[in-house]
């Protein structure tokens, strides 16, 4: 499937039939699609090889975060899976990272690695609730140096972070955006939300997006709605 559209459609599903009757809705779109905890655990590894072998290029949502050896080989058995992306933790450490990294590399396919780095729905209180004093783009940052050290592709991160991430590493590494809202939408449980506008603007390459969506009575036109926006300058 085409690989210039911008959308990563959260698939926060709970099972597959749920799942497919929504793509199915929007099977003349060539989103990407990502399988988070919830899907992947009532499901499995089949429906996300089902998803890849259909032609969707998945980006698998697991947030890793375990010690080094443990991560690395979930790593590769993902990546047997045929994903297109799939998600660590920065706050794992440099080599639970790096280790991913090696399995990963060594194996045939070429699934790209991105570090989550502060969730989106996790503002100053939250943090500071963890014991985390830095600011929400300050703790980005810092997870952002640990990621790109140990050679991750890409980073997830609020698209109030991007510009400021893409100051210091420049157009290479993938940035992925969630939280991602037009103005009229409800937030939800998210706390550092963005226009699509605002975060093509800022720099990011893809947005994740799901509920927007999801529970759209026309996800189709809701799509075209993310899409424009995303290309206002185009
Ligand atoms: O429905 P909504 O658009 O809020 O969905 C956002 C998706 O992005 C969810 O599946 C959530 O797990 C994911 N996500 C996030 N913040 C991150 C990383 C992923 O909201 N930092």
């Amino acid at each position: 499937m085409s690989d210039n559209n911008p959308i990563i459609i959260a698939l926060d599903y709970p099972n597959a039939k749920a799942a497919n009757e929504f793509l199915c809705k929007i099977k003349d779109q060539s989103c990407k699609v990502k399988v988070g905890l919830e899907l992947f655990i009532a499901e499995g590894p089949k429906f996300v090889e089902q998803l890849s072998a259909a032609g969707h290029q998945v980006f698998l949502d697991l947030k890793l975060h375990d010690i080094p050896n443990t991560v690395a080989s979930a790593c590769k058995s993902a990546s047997n899976l045929g994903v297109w992306m799939m998600t660590l933790h920065a706050l794992g450490g440099p080599k639970m990272l790096l280790a991913a990294r090696e399995m990963v590399s060594a194996s045939p396919q070429s699934t790209k690695l991105v570090a989550v780095t502060v969730l989106t729905s996790m503002d100053q209180a939250q943090l500071s609730r963890v014991g985390i004093q830095n600011t929400p783009a300050e703790s980005v940052i810092k997870l952002a140096e640990i990621a790109f050290e140990s050679k991750m592709d890409g980073l997830v991160c609020s698209a109030q972070e991007v510009a400021e991430v893409r100051a210091a590493w420049g157009s290479q590494p993938i940035i992925v955006t969630p939280g991602i809202r037009m103005q009229s939408d409800q937030a939800h449980d998210q706390s550092r939300v963005a226009t699509p506008r605002q975060a093509r603007g800022a720099g990011s390459d893809f947005m994740v997006v799901g509920r927007p969506i999801t529970s759209s009575s026309n996800p189709l036109s809701a799509i075209n709605q993310y899409i424009e926006d995303w290309s206002f300058d185009d």
